[in-house]
């Protein structure tokens, strides 16, 4: 693997369910290549970190795809927006925010948190430049906030998914299943290939909570839409929480704009 590295450059190289050995992560940081790594909580971030790994991945419990927990069995299930806070507060590394970010307004939270950066993924499972099928774009656009689950039944390892009958099935039996990645077997002859509607019950289909926040368009295009998204979303934060000139030593006061005629139609403080 670490030779497949060496021979296809890249510039940006991320690990995910653990690290690497202390060795391997020298060798890369020798060639001048940044290294990312995944943390689920503060004290796997801290690990992150001491292992020289230039940036850590903050992934939060709403991610899509596989849980990047270092022990599988140990999940604390933390949501992104205690997690963020908390990783940045431990780390003097930048953080990535990942999990259920899908939009500008996540991007503009995820900032204010202390990330500096976001991974975003199932938020370009629709795009045309995705490897999904026909009919797995149009699911995931068509998702609800309740529709996926976690579950090891596709590779062993715990894995955000979409629930359908197959999974929904499986899900009674996870502590049965054979240990990643030896469930990969198993679960490939499951899936069907031809992409019809039908086959999609059998299909083990990686996305996150924000599945159906996105529809079709190009990954260029979901990109511009973001930066703008984000542009728009700090402006009227900004705009909402400046005080305006006469009342410059306000304190905020939920509601005092309904509780107020003269404040009504002006939402500043
Ligand atoms: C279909 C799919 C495949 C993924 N594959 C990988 C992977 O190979 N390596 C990795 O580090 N993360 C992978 N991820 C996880 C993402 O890096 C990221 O943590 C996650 O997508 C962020 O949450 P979101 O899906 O809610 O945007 C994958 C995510 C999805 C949805």
């Amino acid at each position: 693997m670490l030779r497949l590295l060496f021979e296809l450059p890249p510039s940006v190289i991320s690990f995910h369910l653990g690290l690497p050995s202390l060795e391997m992560i020298a060798a890369l940081k020798e060639k001048g290549w940044c290294v990312l790594a995944t943390a689920t909580t503060v004290g796997e971030a801290r690990a992150v970190e001491a292992a020289g790994i230039d940036v850590v991945v903050a992934q939060g419990w709403e991610a899509g795809g596989h849980r990047g927990v270092f022990n599988a069995k140990l999940d604390a299930q933390i949501g992104l927006l205690s997690l963020v806070p908390q990783i940045v507060d431990a780390v003097s590394i930048p953080v990535i925010a990942a999990g259920g970010i899908a939009d500008g307004r996540g991007i503009a939270a995820a900032l204010a948190l202390g990330a500096s950066g976001v991974q975003l993924g199932t938020a370009f499972l629709s795009t045309k430049e995705s490897g999904a099928s026909d009919a797995a774009k149009s699911r995931v656009s068509t998702a609800k906030d309740t529709d996926t689950v976690v579950s090891r039944a596709f590779s062993g390892r715990p894995a955000r998914l979409l629930r359908n009958r197959v999974v929904d099935a499986l899900l009674p039996l996870d502590e049965e299943f054979l240990e990643f990645p030896r469930m990969l077997e198993v679960t490939r002859r499951l899936q069907s290939r031809n992409g019809s509607e039908t086959s999609l019950d059998f299909e083990f289909l990686l996305f996150g909570q924000s599945a159906g926040m996105r529809s079709a368009g190009s990954a260029p295009e979901l990109l511009n839409n973001l930066v703008h998204e984000t542009t728009e979303a700090v402006r009227d934060i900004v705009a909402e929480w400046t005080p305006s000139p006469s009342n410059a030593d306000a304190i905020p006061v939920m509601g005092a704009e309904c509780a107020s005629d003269e404040i009504a139609g002006d939402r500043r403080f």
